[in-house]
């Protein structure tokens, strides 16, 4: 029996979820899936994308995937007003997808600088400005951007993904005012160490998971389901007058 929350008010929303193709976004596609909501999402991995959406619709699930590169801000407002056009305005935003790329600050350079706040950071205003009108319409809307501790922890060789990731808080509390009039909330969430299949061929080695789980007040690896429950939260009426916070899911590591 599942022991966790169900949000009748997820019922028949619609919630648009980038980079749900695999990691975090995926585990949130299927939770949103579960709680019956109607869920877009989009992402480069084909592969990964197709066959979640063909699982889950499998399973009864209202889901669609479409592929978009995020860093095109054109492909980008165009998935968008297409899912709206299918499914009607989107009732909730989830600016998920991010990549953590590492680089050296001596071998830091202007293109991989600028690629990595398009990959990180850019999106996410846009994103916002696309659901903008819809979630008006609609009487409110809830966003929920993704930001990391990495800046906090002040992470090693990841000076362009952290500050990406930094601004997204602020960007956050901003367009909370920007956008509150018309109802819509905007928060933000950040996952503490979780080993996704990139972590896990990049950077995880036993050393490191000890010591991270040795810091962590809640000595347990944090899971993606952790953070896709807080994402429902935050989507559902049950948050309604949380907005321009930051909520960091991580067993009390930073
Ligand atoms: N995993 C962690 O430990 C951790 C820690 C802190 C913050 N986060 C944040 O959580 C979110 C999810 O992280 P994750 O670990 O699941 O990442 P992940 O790398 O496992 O998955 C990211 C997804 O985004 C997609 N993606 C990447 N670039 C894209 C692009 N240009 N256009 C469209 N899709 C693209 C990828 O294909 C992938 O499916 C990210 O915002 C990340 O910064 C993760």
């Amino acid at each position: 029996m599942n022991q966790f929350a169900r949000y009748p008010s997820l019922e028949g929303r619609h919630v648009f979820i980038s980079g749900g193709a695999s990691g975090i976004g995926a585990t949130m596609v299927e939770h949103f899936c579960e709680q019956q909501a109607r869920v877009s999402f989009i992402d480069i991995d084909d592969v990964s994308g197709e066959a979640l959406a063909a699982r889950l619709t499998g399973q009864g699930g209202e889901v669609h995937y479409r592929h978009c590169d995020v860093t095109d801000i054109q492909q980008l407002r165009a998935v968008i007003e297409a899912a709206a056009d299918e499914w009607g305005p989107i009732g909730a935003l989830v600016n998920n997808a991010a990549r953590d790329t590492r680089v050296p600050l001596k071998e830091l350079d202007v293109e991989t600088w600028d690629d990595l706040q398009a990959t990180n950071l850019r999106h996410v205003v846009f994103a916002c400005q696309a659901v903008f009108a819809g979630m008006q319409a609609a009487g409110g809307g809830s966003i929920i951007n993704f930001s990391s501790p990495s800046f906090l922890r002040r992470s090693r060789d990841i000076s362009a993904y952290s500050s990406a990731k930094a601004a997204t808080i602020g960007l956050t509390r901003t367009l909370s005012r920007d956008m509150g009039d018309a109802g819509i909330r905007v928060n933000t969430v950040l996952p503490g160490w979780i080993i996704t299949e990139r972590q896990k061929a990049l950077w995880w080695n036993p050393e490191l998971e000890k010591q991270v789980l040795e810091n962590q007040s809640l000595h347990q690896r944090v899971q993606p389901e952790d953070v896709a429950r807080m994402v429902l939260f935050l989507a559902a009426d049950d948050s309604r007058m949380m907005t321009a916070q930051t909520y960091i899911v991580d067993g009390g590591l930073v």
